[in-house]
């Protein structure tokens, strides 16, 4: 049993005490909200759950007032979260992508103008909000996706290089580049706007390729090319088999199952990652794309549970968060921001599981939410506890 867990249960057990207690005081006949938080919390604490049912009853709550200081960055295309529960985010400075970024062959327009000047990574204190540290500057010409691994060592992707990157902790060089620096392509050694990388516990990694190209490439720990997947070109709003229209993001489940953020499909596509049998590389594993899903953005895993983020452009479905059962395809839950989502961008949770952070691209700004049990929200949100 985790850390992280015998605190929720802790607190789940003295909740689960206070909230008797008021009730033993206050209540003449309990409301059937109760009574299912009541058991909610019983069977929690007998340890008779299972991953699903956790994964069904933690519901994301906005943290308000987070962070505590509001800054000054570009637009916030990507975050990922540290072992210490710190998000990194990687943010544009003053570069804005915009109809005149990238000609009709996907080539950036802007070179001349040079690097980002500003730290374009920034690590931020997960509790307060508080900038910690910043680097990342003069390197990065259109940043997207950042993904931190297993060793803390962090990957990011350029759309204007149609390159990836891999810094070890604490290095200003990259260790690792893949893809040719201003040149799309759709060889093996090219990318088109690459988004996202997903990297596995052994350091296999797969990268979303990407606007363009839509396809996913799969990479040796060392940067060797292994295999692709959905290379068939972009297939507009088709929606079906292996064929991507714009992947957007990887998430990684237990070194076993790759999950695409489909954009313009508006799916959530699972696949077997071939990590233990490279064979299975690419066997659908499940598909989500219902109403509430809309243009998926962000895609998110961490202890048992996924987690999406739509964006812009995904009516009829709200601009929202949504939990995913991604075994049996369902969205079991959907949550948002009080302050409403704009245009979110990008979606990460700690490797704890207890807190997810949204960036959004305008405006630039993070949302922090806590994953609390829906027993103990309940008991909480039940109007009768406050009198
Ligand atoms: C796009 O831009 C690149 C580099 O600036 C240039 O080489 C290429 O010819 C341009 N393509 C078109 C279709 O104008
Ligand atoms: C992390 O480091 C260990 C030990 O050097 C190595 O075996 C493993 O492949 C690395 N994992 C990643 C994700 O690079």
């Amino acid at each position: 049993m985790t850390m992280g867990f015998k605190r929720i249960l802790s607190s789940l057990t003295l909740n689960y005490l206070v909230a008797t207690w008021t009730c033993s005081l206050i209540c003449s006949g309990a409301s059937t909200q109760f009574q299912k938080a009541e058991e909610n919390v019983k069977a929690l604490l007998k340890g008779q759950f299972d991953e699903k049912t956790m994964g069904d009853m933690f519901h994301p709550e906005e943290v308000e007032g987070w962070p505590l200081e509001e800054y000054d960055l570009g637009q916030i295309s990507g975050v990922d979260v540290d072992r210490s529960g710190n998000p990194i985010i990687f943010h544009r400075g003053t570069v804005i992508w915009d109809a005149g970024s990238f000609n009709e062959t996907n080539h950036y327009q802007r070179q001349e103008e040079g690097p980002i000047e500003e730290d374009t990574m920034v690590v931020l204190d997960g509790k307060t909000g508080q900038m910690l540290a910043s680097w990342g500057g003069n390197l990065f010409y259109m940043p997207h996706g950042i993904t931190i691994d297993h060793n803390s060592s962090i990957w990011v992707t350029d759309v204007a290089l149609h390159q990836v990157f891999k810094f070890t902790p604490g290095a200003d060089k990259p260790e690792l580049t893949i893809g040719k620096a201003f040149q799309p392509g759709t060889s093996n050694e090219h990318f088109c706007k690459p988004t996202d990388v997903a990297v596995s516990k052994s350091g296999v990694f797969f990268v979303a390729d990407g606007y363009c190209n839509s396809r996913i490439m799969k990479y040796s720990k060392d940067g060797k090319f292994l295999a692709k997947y959905g290379d068939e070109g972009w297939i507009w709003m088709e929606g079906k088999g292996s064929a991507l229209a714009i992947p957007h993001s990887l998430a990684l489940i237990e070194d076993e199952v790759l999950c695409i953020a489909d954009r313009e499909h508006r799916r959530i596509l699972c696949i077997n990652a071939g990590l233990q049998n490279p064979q299975q590389f690419g066997q659908i594993v499940s598909v989500t794309n219902g109403v509430d899903v809309g243009r998926v953005f962000g895609i998110t895993y961490a202890k048992g549970r996924l987690y999406a983020v739509n964006g812009a452009g995904s009516s009829p479905a709200q601009t929202q968060g949504l939990t995913l059962d991604w075994k049996t395809s369902q969205v079991v839950d959907t949550w948002t921001s009080g302050r409403s989502f704009i245009s979110p961008h990008d979606i990460a949770v700690s490797p704890n599981g207890e807190a997810i952070f949204i960036s959004e691209i305008g405006p630039n700004r993070l949302t922090k939410f806590v994953v609390t049990p829906t027993a103990l929200s309940s008991l909480y949100d039940n109007s009768v506890y406050e009198q």
